[in-house]
C-alpha cells in the first residue's frame, strides 16, 4: 500500500445540514489525514471546469447550479489507499445505493444531492487538488 493523496468536497446539501464535522471526523477515525482543508463558494464557472468530464452528460446544468447552491468544504486527505479509503467512506454515488454506514448512506438524499465527491483514480486527484489547492 502506497501513500497517496485525494481530493474530497463536502457539497452545498451536506453544509446546510451541517454535517461537516460529522463527515471530516469519519475521515480522521479511518486514518486519513486532513492536508488541507477550506471553504469556499464555487463560481459558475469554477464548478463548470471542474466538472468539465460531465458537459455532455443531462444532468451537467444541474450539477453546476446545485454546486453553486451554497458553500463547500474543500479537502485533501491523505493517508494508505486514500483514493479508494475515501470512495469507500463516501458510499456509491447513488444514496440509494450506498452501503449502510457510508456517508452517503447516511447523510444524502438524492443522485443529484449526494453529500460528497471523491476522486476517482490518483490521476484524477492530482488534477483536483491541483484545482483547489495550488500551493499543495
Ligand atoms: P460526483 O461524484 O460529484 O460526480 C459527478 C456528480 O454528478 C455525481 O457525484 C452526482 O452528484 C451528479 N449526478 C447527478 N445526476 C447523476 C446521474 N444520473 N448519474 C451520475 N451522476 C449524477
Amino acid at each position: 500500500m502506497a501513500v497517496e493523496r485525494t481530493l474530497s468536497i463536502i457539497k452545498p446539501d451536506a453544509v446546510k445540514k451541517q454535517v461537516i464535522g460529522q463527515i471530516l471526523s469519519r475521515f480522521e477515525k479511518a486514518g486519513l489525514k486532513l492536508a488541507g482543508l477550506r471553504m469556499l463558494e464555487l463560481s459558475e464557472a469554477q464548478a463548470k471546469e471542474f466538472y468539465a468530464v460531465h458537459k455532455e452528460r443531462p444532468f451537467f446544468s444541474d450539477l453546476v447550479t446545485y454546486m453553486c447552491d451554497g458553500s463547500v468544504v474543500v479537502s485533501v486527505l491523505e493517508g494508505e489507499d486514500a483514493v479508494a479509503a475515501h470512495r469507500q467512506l463516501m458510499g456509491a454515488t447513488d444514496p440509494k445505493e450506498a452501503a449502510p454506514g457510508t456517508i452517503r448512506a447516511d447523510f444524502a438524499d438524492d443522485i443529484s444531492a449526494n453529500a460528497v465527491h471523491g476522486s476517482d483514480s490518483l490521476e484524477n486527484a492530482a488534477t483536483e487538488i491541483a484545482f483547489f489547492f495550488p500551493e499543495l
